[in-house]
């Protein structure tokens, strides 16, 4: 029970006018005192201050013997007393069960010790490569730009060249969240691009990272969904030179000098031409094993000169700017950067995997 018992001592003489009056006084004080419990030292000290004290309502009530009638004044005292002697061994047992507690150490605060410190948990490996590459291509000077998940067909594919029945849609298998209008989780941050681009703010120098969803079946190497960085570059007079010289610059800083990279041709529906940049493999130098089947080459990204009709799709005037673009998978670097051989082991919030990387400071 908690300490509830407020008393006005000084109405108490008036109070105890009669004989009946003051044992019911009694009564009520036994009571309380019977019921009294606390654990807590200051809770105690209070318990102490009310019955036990020089102030307290025992002492009160004893001053009250005198207004007392002499025939009563016997067996008054005797109540008193009993009184008295319950109030003080309620205090004992209070006492006693909180050295007992501090003996066992609850309740024990010791302010002389150093505080507990705070331990930080460490970013998710993920969250480190995405920073490196951000902050490599914001020394170009591009800046980040976002968009949403939830896409409309037109930001997705549609303005990116992939008119409905394109064949290439099927290469980026959708989870559609509504079929007419077309509503998707995005498949690439390529339509945070198309958002920038219809701005019509130029020139354009961005780099969009960010969440991506593909209809895929879950493998070592596969899953629902993944991150990316994205790049574009648009201005008066933007070469594939200077793709190639940006991204040169990136993989150096990314993996080190030694690191050899080449171009190979491929297609994408928004780029002409259309390129794909293999690194030479980081796990056996370009010898050849499993990571790079052999081949002694990794791909890491998709690039090209943007297609004209995406930017005339996008407002902007295909005779008289050009410009570049680039998408890789933050996995995917994330796994040669650190030899992880399957990516499932990013989404399962294993702390025995995730602690081994840098502090998250
Ligand atoms: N959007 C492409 C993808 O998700 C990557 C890419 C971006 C390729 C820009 C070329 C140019 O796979």
């Amino acid at each position: 029970m908690c300490f509830t018992i407020t008393l006005h001592l000084n109405s108490l003489s008036l109070i105890f006018a009669s004989m009946e009056n003051l044992l019911t006084q009694i009564d009520n004080l036994k009571q309380a005192i019977n019921h009294f419990s606390s654990d807590d030292v200051n809770v105690a000290e209070v318990f102490r201050i009310q019955f036990i004290g020089s102030n307290g309502s025992v002492k009160a009530l004893m001053g009250e013997m005198k207004n007392v009638a002499p025939e009563n004044k016997k067996a008054m005292g005797q109540a008193l007393n009993d009184l008295k002697l319950l109030a003080e061994n309620k205090w004992e047992e209070l006492k006693n069960l909180i050295n007992r507690q501090e003996a066992t150490g609850k309740n024990k605060t010791d302010l002389t010790l150093p505080g507990d410190s705070l331990s930080l948990g460490s970013r998710h490996p993920i969250s480190i490569v995405r920073n490196k590459i951000v902050s490599i291509f914001q020394r170009l000077g591009f800046a980040i730009a976002e968009g949403p998940e939830i896409e409309d067909d037109w930001h997705n594919f549609t303005a990116l060249n992939l008119p409905e029945n394109h064949p290439a849609r099927d290469m980026q298998d959708t989870f559609y969240v509504s079929q007419d209008p077309a509503w998707m989780l995005r498949t690439h941050t390529s339509s945070v691009q198309v958002r920038e681009m219809e701005k019509g703010e130029l020139p354009i120098r961005i780099i969009c990272p960010g969440r991506v969803y593909r209809n895929e079946t879950i493998s070592a190497r596969a899953h629902c969904f993944f991150h990316q960085v994205e790049g574009l570059y648009i201005a008066d007079d933007v070469s594939f030179a200077d793709l190639k010289q940006t991204l040169y610059f990136f993989v150096k800083e990314m993996f080190g000098e030694d690191i050899k990279v080449r171009f190979r041709p491929s297609y994408f529906p928004f780029t002409e031409p259309s390129a794909e940049m293999d690194i030479s493999c980081l796990i056996c130098g370009g010898k050849g094993c499993n990571v790079c089947k052999h081949t002694g080459w990794v791909e890491i990204l998709g690039c090209g000169m943007v297609h004209p009709n995406v930017l005339e799709n996008c407002g902007i005037d295909s005779k008289k700017y050009s410009g570049f673009a680039f998408g890789m998978g933050i996995e995917r670097i994330t796994m040669l950067k650190y030899q992880i051989k399957d990516l499932r082991i990013f989404s399962e919030n294993d702390v025995r995997f995730l602690k081994q990387f840098e502090s998250a400071v």
